[in-house]
């Protein structure tokens, strides 16, 4: 495997940024009248300007060479084409399988997936159908009025996320509630709102054995058997998983489970039956246009040249801040509201999938890999951490993100959302200088000895790069189109930095410690050689609910 730091576009890169780095992007916009016009895409409902960026024309062909030299062409292939892309779990990556439209065979282990793909969407259509038609009853014989979904990390966040984002489009009928916390304060606070007659509860784990869940599932169980039979659980209890095994061993009929598998990862599983939130809340005809939404994305990727390719150069953008500016984080700012549940999305999905050392052929990289990604609605950032943004010492890169559409905003506000995304977006490319400052103290009437005392703090350095993402509309359709768009960026970096973008082993040791403490914390178990902290912290727990 080459190491990306020894191939001759990284080089040259280095070379760019000794070069560069002290540039301002004033500069840049004054000399080059185009420069908005060139930096620009559009896919579908998706539209980028990523002009204000600290790039010029060789840094972004540059940035494509290093995707080439790097193998993002025969990955992308390797990954449509259902090879087993994710080595250390010897599985594919098919989440664009999920989405393909028509009967193109897609095969991963010589078994063409789309049949399967295909009925189990049938089957969740026609499930989503009776539920919203109201042709589905409870046990009492009313129809359901709120859907509890009970799962955690990829199994609650994507759902979550769409029915926030596309809740104009939601069943008026259809309450949804997500559970993801083992903390029970937020089951019970659900559970305290429905009634167990008219609720229907959707189990979603790829694996059946998420402890959280799990836990979840039983005391919801519990709670609906209180004034119910167990043989009126199929009528209120769902599940989406890859293991039948434990569905069944659970109490839930897998003629209620709706199935996937395990070539879909849980942070690309939106599109699969984890989704079925989605269908039962936005109805089928809404959830195939968030498929298609995905697939118009999936063919742009894997169609459009790499310098014009929307993920790719999102990608190559990321990568030029981590690895040649040393930003070790990079800021999701959505500015709808619809949207709020976005950045926590996207954080799973990048740093569950990029945030590594060890690469595909087991070396350290010894290069920075995936940011660390964090976020919050835009205006209210502005009024909370925006300042270290513009004025702290931490270069953050930032994706601005907006609709254009009013979409039924009251009046007058939408106009006041997006002149404060634009605004942002060029303060933190222009900053100000202390001339300017200087100016603008003096012309309100200040002393030249104030103004003078005054102006260093009133300067902005500038030349803080965003990309601002429009969409047309907050639609299923752009939707679809958007998260596929950030799915592809995080793949494109994980090729470039020879990293498996699709396991998460991370997770893996505090899972296994916390069955051991557990244990102890019960008194099933003497106490276990820890050091000292971890033993001091369990002994506390004892001594105030157990002695
Ligand atoms: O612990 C991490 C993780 O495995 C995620 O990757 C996954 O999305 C989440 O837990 C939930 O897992 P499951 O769907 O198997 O319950």
């Amino acid at each position: 495997m080459s190491h990306p730091t020894d191939l001759p576009a990284w080089q040259q890169l280095a070379q760019d940024y000794r070069e560069t780095c002290r540039t301002h992007m004033r500069d840049w916009f004054a000399q080059d009248p185009q420069r908005a016009e060139r930096y620009w895409l559009d896919v579908g409902g998706i539209h980028l300007d990523f002009a204000k960026n600290r790039i010029n024309d060789t840094i972004l062909r540059h940035l494509t060479e290093l995707a080439e030299q790097s193998g993002v062409p025969e990955q992308r292939a390797a990954m449509f084409g259902g090879e087993k892309i994710n080595t250390t779990e010897q599985r594919a990556a098919l989440h664009t399988a999920l989405r393909r439209r028509g009967d193109a065979p897609v095969c991963t282990d010589g078994e063409n997936v789309m049949p399967k793909i295909h009925a189990v969407l049938a089957k969740m259509g026609r499930f989503a159908h009776a539920v919203r038609s109201g042709q589905w009853l409870g046990h009492t014989g009313q129809v359901i009025t709120d859907v509890v979904n009970i799962g955690i990390g990829g199994s609650d966040l994507g759902p979550l996320m769409m029915c926030s984002a596309l809740k104009p489009y939601g069943h008026p009928r259809l309450n949804m509630h997500f559970v993801s916390n083992v903390d029970g304060m937020q089951l019970a606070g659900v559970l305290a709102k429905v009634h167990p007659a008219t609720t229907l509860f959707v189990i979603a784990s790829k694996t059946f054995t998420t402890q959280e869940t799990l836990t979840n599932a039983k005391t919801a169980r519990e709670w609906f058997l209180r004034g119910a039979g167990e043989a009126d659980i199929a009528k209120h209890f769902v599940a989406v998983s890859t293991n039948h095994e434990a569905v069944a061993a659970f109490g839930i009929d897998t003629a209620h489970m709706f199935e996937f598998w395990d070539w879909v990862g849980g942070r690309y599983s939106l599109w699969s039956a984890i989704g079925l939130p989605i269908m039962l809340y936005l109805g089928e005809d809404n959830f195939v246009k968030m498929l298609e939404g995905a697939q118009l994305m999936d063919e742009h990727f894997a169609c459009a040249p790499l310098a014009r390719n929307m993920p790719v150069v999102l990608a190559m953008l990321g990568i030029w801040y981590i690895n040649f500016y040393g930003a070790s984080t990079h800021l999701i700012a959505p500015y709808d509201q619809l949207l709020h549940r976005f950045p926590k999305f996207i954080q799973q999905l990048d740093m569950e999938s990029n945030g590594k050392q060890t690469r595909k052929d087991g070396t350290l990289a010894g290069y920075a890999t995936g940011p660390i990604v964090w976020g919050e609605t835009g205006i209210n950032g502005q009024h909370a951490f925006f300042q270290l943004l513009h004025q702290g010492t931490h270069l953050t890169p930032a994706d601005l993100i907006v609709s254009l559409d009013k979409q039924g905003n009251l009046p007058g506000h939408h106009e006041i959302l997006l002149s404060n995304v634009f605004a942002q977006a060029e303060a933190f490319m222009r900053g100000k200088t202390a001339a300017e400052a200087r100016a603008e103290l003096l012309a309100q009437g200040m002393d030249e000895a104030a103004a003078d005392a005054l102006v260093p703090h009133k300067v902005f350095s500038g030349n803080r790069p965003t990309n601002m993402i429009l969409l047309d509309k907050i639609d299923p359709l752009n939707m679809g189109s958007l998260v596929a768009l950030y799915e592809h960026k995080v793949f494109v970096q994980g090729v470039v930095w020879g990293i498996n973008s699709f396991d998460q082993w991370g997770v893996e040791l505090g899972k296994q410690l916390a069955g051991t403490v557990l244990a102890e914390l019960n008194g099933t178990l003497a106490a276990q050689p820890h050091d000292a902290s971890t033993m001091r912290l369990i002994r506390l727990y004892r001594r105030a609910n157990c002695e």
